[in-house]
């Protein structure tokens, strides 16, 4: 059962416009919020298009006001609208009944917020994201990587998909044969076990240098691949050492960040690569090029894909189109979405393009399975280049959010909350909103553009900053509004009756009961932000509401705390979907 009001004038006006313009059977309801709020809470668009479409056609209407008219005189009769008028060329106006806004907020008090979640036509997805790779820090760009997706996994969840957290770590290829081969002449194999995270960056960096200006070096580090694929278990040994000292540091900053990721690495892929490939020769899309490699020419950008070098060796192509094929015929994935920073971009438009030249998938509008390349833009710092740390390193995740934790802890200190709280206490809400805020001012932003990464407008509480700060510490507000109050919410989500009767109480419920559309947006373009916005809102709304009605021991009191209980519980579910731990008390 879909709720939401949007979703049921689409019903409403689709009935009528079938029974006003029989002939035109393919016209969508175009409904929207409305442009002037005091006209009403929504619009019906439909009219114009009409008009142009039968207008000098014989037709009876005489201009889009009529046809306007002639919509609402066929609209069949709902306890959702409590008027309609007419304004301009033909837009329909349409005001919901306070009844039915109410209604609606007290059954989903009542059923819990899973009444809501929208109905999505996928029962498995696959959300490739995060995917850091071995032996280097985790940067962050992997943070907004491993944040947006982590967000539209859980909004998948939320509406009732399976999915796949898959975290396709870069864990195979070249560069683990100068890294290996580097690590054998500076320690001794059996000692590789100890090396830390910091180590492994600075031999990686050294063997890199060495790569590019030692022939000999080249050579064995090339060799050292191929012991490394043939199975030679000294390499093998040193190669699963050097995951793992990675994974345990992955693992500490998905801890934090409280994000679920099964690790499918590159090397995960390796033995399907000739199954995969062997599906592309079978369809003749493989050639040799000059130089011998084999590849793919892909007409439509007058470019190819090389999927095995000259040398017989593979690629992060070959990988992709491999892990491709593998999700959509092993895991059986109808809907796959990949996280990536825009730099990206071409390596997925290729492999893509050819995994659709080979009749895998076809991203034909509403067709499953589909592909989805999530793209986001950079992380500015304030000189508005790439974020880096004074000492021209790139940031380094753990460090940004040790930082943001701090800052929590002082401010609450500075409040005098570690008089207050136990020291636990003031701990976890350092966390919680310290994280959120790194969260939050990531994903408050359009993803694909790039953002500039400040800590005070981050952490601001300023109640004009949209924070995270600041929305955690309304939401705890309402909780401790509905704990002063004394009465057993809970008792009172099945008995109380909830009214809204004066000009807030009705913004704030209608903009609570507008979550499940709030959701729906952001399927149409993959836009965690839309949901940010949402929420801001709604906080804006509830501060309104706040300011204007009494809420403990005034006569509204029961319904007052209603609208508070379902916006605090609205405000939850977006925490929760962006991945943000909500505070109860301030
Ligand atoms: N390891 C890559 C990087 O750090 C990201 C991998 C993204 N996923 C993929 N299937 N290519 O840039």
């Amino acid at each position: 059962m879909v709720w939401g009001a949007k979703y049921q004038l689409e019903k409403l006006f689709n009935e009528s416009l079938k029974i006003t313009f029989p002939e035109e059977l393919d016209v969508d309801p175009a409904i929207a919020p409305c442009q002037n709020p005091k006209l009403g809470d929504y619009q019906c668009n439909n009219a114009m298009g009409l008009w142009a479409k039968v207008k000098g056609k014989g037709t009876q209407f005489r201009g889009p006001q009529q046809i306007g008219q002639a919509i609402i005189e066929s609209l069949p009769k709902s306890d959702v609208i409590e008027s309609l008028s007419i304004a301009g060329p033909g837009f329909v106006n349409v005001k919901l009944s306070n009844h039915w806004i109410a209604e609606s907020i007290h059954k989903m008090l009542v059923h819990g917020i899973e009444i809501w979640a929208p109905k999505l036509p996928v029962k498995r997805a696959l959300v490739d994201f995060s995917s850091p790779n071995i032996a280097k820090e985790m940067h962050v760009g992997h943070l907004r990587s491993t944040i947006i997706g982590d967000t539209l996994a859980r909004m998948l969840e939320y509406s009732n998909v399976e999915v796949l957290r898959r975290n396709h770590v870069g864990d195979w290829g070249t560069l683990f044969g100068m890294l290996i081969e580097y690590l054998f002449e500076k320690v001794h194999y059996s000692k590789v076990n100890d090396l830390t995270i910091g180590d492994l960056e600075t031999f990686y960096k050294a063997s890199n240098l060495r790569y590019y200006s030692d022939p000999v070096f080249e050579e064995k580090a090339q060799q050292a691949v191929v012991s490394l694929q043939t199975g030679d278990k000294r390499y093998l040994d040193a190669w699963s050492h050097i995951c793992e000292i990675s994974r345990k540091e992955f693992e500490k900053v998905y801890q934090r960040l409280g994000v679920d990721l099964e690790e499918k690495g590159e090397s995960y892929y390796n033995p399907f690569i000739p199954l995969a490939l062997e599906q592309l020769r079978g369809k003749g899309l493989i050639k040799k090029d000059k130089k011998g490699a084999d590849a793919i020419f892909i007409e439509e950008k007058k470019s190819s894909l090389t999927v095995v070098k000259s040398n017989g060796g593979y690629n992060y192509a070959s990988t992709d189109l491999t892990a491709l094929w593998y999700r959509l015929n092993v895991e059986k994935a109808e809907w796959i979405l990949y996280v990536t920073d825009v730099g990206q971009s071409e390596h997925f438009e290729k492999f893509l393009t050819v995994g659709k030249q080979a009749g895998w998938y076809s991203d034909e509008d509403k067709r499953y399975p589909k592909v989805s390349h999530v793209i986001f833009g950079l992380v500015l710092g304030e000189d508005g280049k790439k974020l880096r740390t004074r000492s021209s390193e790139t940031v380094k995740l753990v460090d940004l959010l040790d930082e943001a934790k701090s800052r929590c802890k002082a401010a609450l200190i500075e409040r005098g909350k570690h008089n207050e709280w136990t020291a636990e206490e003031l701990e976890k809400t350092a966390e919680a909103v310290g994280y959120g805020a790194v969260k939050y001012y990531e994903l408050k932003n359009n993803r694909t553009t790039n953002y500039t990464f400040n800590y005070d407008q981050m952490l601001s509480d300023k109640v004009w900053c949209n924070t995270a700060v600041n929305l955690v510490y309304a939401h705890a507000r309402i909780c401790s509004i509905i704990e002063k109050s004394g009465k057993d919410i809970e008792k009172l989500n099945k008995t109380g009756k909830l009214d809204l009767i004066n000009s807030h109480e009705r913004m704030l419920g209608l903009h609570v009961a507008q979550f499940p559309e709030a959701v729906e947006e952001v399927w149409k373009n993959l836009l965690p932000n839309v949901l940010c916005e949402y929420l801001y809102k709604l906080t804006e709304c509830f501060n309104k509401f706040y300011t204007d009605c009494q809420v403990i021991r005034s006569a509204e009191e029961e319904s007052r705390l209603l609208l508070c209980e379902a916006t605090a519980v609205v405000m939850r579910q977006c925490f929760y979907l962006l991945g943000i731990t909500p505070v109860y008390k301030l």
